[in-house]
């Protein structure tokens, strides 16, 4: 029987355990301790963390931006937008261990929460491959097209197969 888990707001002290699970399952593309830590200060209400037996298993990096808009790979976020439209998700992964659980689309679920609870009526997120788009796509997300050229360009950055998604609520 797969373990059971619990998701609750992130925290301060959770950061190491984030970043070690970011760079587990990115690997060589993962992204700096800076921008992830860039996130979680911004936007510590709407990050979430998965755990079980008192280990982080996952976790959902979000934060209010604007939508058909990409922020940089890789890039430190000096500050949300003021006219925040869309409720980005920046990254969710899981340990390897403990996929296909249930704990991927449980921290989805727990950001739309957040994202309703917040008034938001759009989810956005980047899917970096075909895994992701399908799993993203299970979950009512849809591929949209984005036109504006910076954004495109940050697209590419994540790579061929990357594809902008949404979910509206
Ligand atoms: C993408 C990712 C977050 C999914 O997380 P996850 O916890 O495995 O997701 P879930 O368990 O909710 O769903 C994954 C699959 O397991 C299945 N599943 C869920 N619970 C299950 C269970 N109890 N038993 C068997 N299968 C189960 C789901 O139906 C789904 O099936 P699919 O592969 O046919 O789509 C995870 O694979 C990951 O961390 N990947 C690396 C990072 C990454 O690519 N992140 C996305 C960035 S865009």
């Amino acid at each position: 029987m797969k373990d059971r888990f619990t998701i609750r707001e992130a925290k301060k002290a959770d950061f190491n355990e984030i970043f070690n699970i970011q760079k587990s399952a990115y690997k060589k593309f993962s992204e700096t301790k800076e921008a992830i830590e860039s996130r979680l200060k911004l936007s510590d209400k709407t990050c979430f963390v998965a755990f079980s037996k008192k280990e982080i298993i996952g976790y959902l990096l979000a934060h209010p931006w604007k939508a058909n808009s990409i922020p940089a790979f890789n890039s430190v976020l000096p500050a949300l937008p003021d006219n925040a439209d869309s409720f980005y998700i920046h990254d969710l992964a899981i340990l390897k261990k403990n996929r296909k659980a249930g704990i991927g689309e449980a921290l989805i679920n727990k950001g739309l929460d957040c994202a309703v609870r917040l008034d938001f009526i759009r989810i956005n997120l980047l899917a970096i491959n075909d895994y992701a788009k399908n799993f993203y796509k299970k979950l009512c997300f849809k591929v949209k097209r984005i036109t504006d050229k910076n954004s495109i360009t940050n697209l590419i950055a994540y790579g061929e197969n990357a594809e902008y998604m949404q979910l509206d609520l």
